[in-house]
């Protein structure tokens, strides 16, 4: 652990957010809640497939392909996480969600999140 450790919410991802265990188990139920939330509140910019190709995604934006193995952001599921509770800075285009979920419906759209890449392949 050197002294010029990335900051939280940069490239690279976010070493504190990714020491966090999410405390909601993968099962077919939380899959489920995620997939319905996703649908509401992701898929206009991420797209109902999750590849970052929404109908209303804001012009000039590039919603990421959450499909890939790809995570800009970080990959655990504290740091997916940490994106959805804080959003991705530094321009927030996609905002925090934390005033407008609870705890628990943010890991379950971690678990689904996860399970859209494994779906692709990976
Ligand atoms: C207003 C459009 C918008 C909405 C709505 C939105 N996002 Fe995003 N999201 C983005 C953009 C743009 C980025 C890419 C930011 C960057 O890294 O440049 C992003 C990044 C992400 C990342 C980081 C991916 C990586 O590679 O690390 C995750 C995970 C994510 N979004 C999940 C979600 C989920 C789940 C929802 C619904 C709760 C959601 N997003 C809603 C626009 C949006």
């Amino acid at each position: 652990m050197g002294g010029l450790q990335a900051q939280s919410h940069g490239n690279g991802g976010n070493a504190e957010a990714r020491k966090l265990k999410n405390p909601v188990e993968a099962t077919a139920q939380s899959l489920a809640a995620g997939r319905e939330l996703f649908t509401k509140n992701c898929r206009s910019c991420h797209g109902a497939d999750g590849k970052g190709e929404g109908p209303m995604k804001p012009k000039d934006s590039h919603p990421s392909n959450l499909t890939d193995a790809d995570w800009q952001r970080g990959g655990s599921d504290g740091e997916i996480y940490a994106v959805l509770r804080d959003g991705a800075g530094p321009e927030f285009i996609m905002r925090g969600y934390k005033s407008r979920m609870t705890d628990k419906d943010l890991w379950h759209l971690v678990n689904y999140v996860k399970s859209l890449g494994s779906k692709s392949g990976h």
